[in-house]
């Protein structure tokens, strides 16, 4: 165990903790944030994805003392109202269908449009290509991320 400490959606925490704890188990049995989702727990699926400082994370595979003093942001801490452009579009695309990979979807899409904020379409097939949805929303998502971009895109 180790004292570590951590910065999620803008509030600090010290946690005590094995150091190669996923950080995933750390946002949701120890900070209760459970938008962030459990899916294949190998870094394959992108259901569990986070920002950490900026880029896209895939928090089941990454180990809490990798994050230590880094900028976490869950789904939860993408915006304090849910009107995020990506929020704001994934509703007015009507994306979701089950919903379960869609936290780690709108993730993956802050992070091409924080890097990039006008991507074509093959930018975002390659940024997208790893989050995978067996409901089959792709084109959805694709529709969402431009219309994010017409409401202003990542602020
Ligand atoms: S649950 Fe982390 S990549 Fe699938
Ligand atoms: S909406 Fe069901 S897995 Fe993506």
């Amino acid at each position: 165990m180790a004292n570590i400490n951590l910065i999620v959606n803008g509030s600090e925490y010290s946690l005590d903790a094995d150091p190669a704890t996923p950080l995933l188990w750390i946002l949701r049995d120890q900070l209760d944030l459970m938008g962030t989702k459990f899916s294949c727990g190998i870094g394959q699926c992108g259901a569990c994805t986070v920002l950490v400082d900026g880029r896209a994370t895939r928090s089941c595979v990454t180990p809490l003392s990798s994050v230590a003093g880094k900028q976490v942001i869950t789904i939860e801490g993408l915006s304090a109202d849910g009107q995020h452009p990506l929020q704001l579009a994934w509703i007015s695309e009507q994306v979701s269908q089950c919903g379960y990979c869609q936290p780690g979807q709108i993730m993956t899409a802050a992070a091409l449009l924080a890097k990039n904020p006008a991507p074509s379409d093959d930018e975002i097939f390659v940024a997208m290509s790893g989050a995978l949805c067996r409901c089959g929303t792709y084109p959805r998502i694709l529709q969402a991320i431009h219309k994010a971009i017409e409401l202003g895109g990542v602020s």
